[in-house]
């Protein structure tokens, strides 16, 4: 088991926080907040009515969308824009989810919203983001809302690679082994424009509904 006490997560999101693997300084360990799922099991009976409190647990829900149809193709370039999964591994605090840590010359990667809010929608970004946008369509990997907070830039040959480190899986309840390319294109496609209105709303000052 490893021994996360002591130290200081170098990230939180809305539901987990984020190690650097005290063994391997390349891999990060995503631990759901102490007591999340009880506030969630305490606070809100109604969820019993439709939905499991595992279906609350961010990492099971990461496991299975890491075993997505699209993600067990043999092909390399599949991992071009996703964080390493390398499974669930025990902690003093819980089971975390155990990931490829995205860097760049030993800094930990910024986020696509940190650096859209630095720099605005420049020209590389532009080329990262429509890059990016044609491998979803061609792999049809299926992903939640793409929030700029959730792809961190990548450099690679001059250029800014994104990479998803949250949000893989689907909005939806989608029976993940059995969706149809139909299906698939349909749901990328609508990520896709998403995306775009997310950008958008961003760098407008977040006025109004972003969808
Ligand atoms: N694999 C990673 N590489 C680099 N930074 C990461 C990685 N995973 C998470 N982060 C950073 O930690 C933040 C929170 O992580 P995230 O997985 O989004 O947590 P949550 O599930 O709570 O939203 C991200 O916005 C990002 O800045
Ligand atoms: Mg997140």
């Amino acid at each position: 088991m490893i021994d996360l006490d002591g130290l200081t997560p170098f990230a939180e999101g809305g539901n987990r926080k984020c190690f650097i693997h005290p063994d391997n300084p390349d891999r990060c360990l995503k631990v759901i907040h102490p007591g999340l799922l009880k506030k969630i099991r305490n606070n809100k009976p109604w969820y019993k009515r439709f939905r499991s409190l595992e279906s609350f647990d961010d990492n099971l829900r990461e496991e299975e969308a890491y075993n997505q149809k699209a993600l067990r193709s043999n092909n390399p370039k599949i991992w071009k824009h996703l964080a390493k999964w390398y499974g669930k591994t025990e902690t003093s605090l819980g089971i975390a989810s155990e990931t490829e840590l995205i860097k760049n010359d030993n800094q930990i990667a910024e986020t696509l919203e940190s650096y859209l809010f630095k720099n605005g929608l420049t020209d590389e970004i532009k080329d990262s983001i429509e890059n990016f946008h044609h491998w979803l369509r061609n792999n049809l990997v299926l992903t939640k809302n793409l929030i700029p907070h959730n792809l961190v830039l990548k450099k690679e040959n001059n250029s800014l690679n994104i990479k998803i480190i949250d949000g893989l899986g689907s909005q939806a309840f989608i029976p993940f082994p059995s969706y149809s390319n139909f299906f698939a294109k349909r749901y990328v496609e609508r990520r896709i424009e998403l995306m775009w209105n997310r950008i958008n709303w961003d760098l407008s000052g977040r006025k109004g509904n972003w969808k």
